[in-house]
């Protein structure tokens, strides 16, 4: 390993053991509220969103920016439980940098959505049950992750070029010592690569890093989708055998 992957990795470690209660009720174990097992800090790259959409970006953010903080397996916890940008007052400045509405800057419509699908589910721990909770968790989370330095300085970067897979994947694994879960939008009419949309870093509920992929064979059920932009085309697990695109903002 060259050496700043290797101190990398020593801080990603160090860092990522976060202290925070949990709390598992066992009069309630199979209560719909307690079935997720991971927690999913999703990111994903402002000039792939525009594109899918096609209509709203002016000038994306040139980082990858925050999607969500997902559970896996459990959505819309409690729907009578409103977002309320209120709550999130003090942290408004840094969620419209890290965390924006790529589709619509500067309002709340993302934040709306994440916190009735996913944060909701979420809040079954005691450290993530607020609003101000949840959301300032994941903004910690995504600066100790520190995706944007970390593919940076292992040689990632949007470019005119094609990427392969395995490069992509190989440079966040030997960082964070796990598996992602990265995703792409299929090659378009006309065009040879597939390109990079969203990358998926996973968390145990006491914060530690794993690996995205699902040990049980559990099926998750299909939920009807809720989207918060009108795009038509849906990012999917990338296929290692295409290329990959990695699109420059001023490709936009
Ligand atoms: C759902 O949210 C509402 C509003 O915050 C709260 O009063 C209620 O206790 C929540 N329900 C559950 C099951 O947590
Ligand atoms: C939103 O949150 C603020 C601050 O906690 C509270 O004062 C206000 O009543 C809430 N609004 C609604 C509609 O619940
Ligand atoms: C969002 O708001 C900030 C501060 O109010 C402002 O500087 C910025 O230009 C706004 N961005 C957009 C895209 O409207
Ligand atoms: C993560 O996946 C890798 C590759 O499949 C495997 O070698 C490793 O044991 C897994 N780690 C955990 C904690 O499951
Ligand atoms: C990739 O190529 C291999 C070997 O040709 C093939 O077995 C596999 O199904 C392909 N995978 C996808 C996702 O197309």
């Amino acid at each position: 390993m060259v050496p700043f992957v290797r101190s990398a990795l020593v801080l990603v470690s160090i860092y990522l053991v976060i202290q925070c209660g949990y709390t598992y009720d066992p009069l309630f174990p199979s209560s719909k509220y307690h079935e997720w097992k991971k927690l999913i800090l999703t990111h994903h790259w402002p000039v792939t969103v525009c594109k899918m959409d096609g209509v709203h970006c002016k000038s994306p953010p040139k980082y990858w920016t925050l999607h969500g903080l997902w559970t896996d397996k459990t959505q819309m916890c409690n729907n009578s439980w409103h977002f309320n940008c209120t709550e999130i007052q003090g942290i408004l400045s840094e969620m419209n940098q890290w965390w924006p509405d790529v589709l619509h800057p500067n309002q709340s419509q993302l934040w709306s959505h994440e916190w009735q699908k996913h944060g909701t589910c979420a809040a079954s721990l005691e450290c993530l049950n607020s609003q101000l909770k949840y959301f300032s968790k994941g903004l910690e989370l995504y600066k100790k992750v520190d995706l944007n330095s970390v593919l940076e300085k292992s040689g990632i970067k949007p470019s005119t070029t094609y990427y392969q897979m395995k490069d992509i994947e190989d440079a966040i694994i030997h960082v964070y010592g796990v598996l992602p879960k990265i995703q792409c939008l299929s090659p378009q009419q006309g065009e040879k690569a597939q390109t990079l949309g969203q990358i998926e870093i996973c968390f145990t509920k006491e914060f530690q890093l794993r690996n995205c992929t699902n040990e049980e064979l559990y099926v998750t059920p299909k939920e009807p989708p809720t989207k918060w932009n009108s795009k038509n085309e849906d990012l999917h697990v990338c296929n290692n055998n295409l290329s990959t695109y990695y699109p420059p903002v001023e490709e936009f």
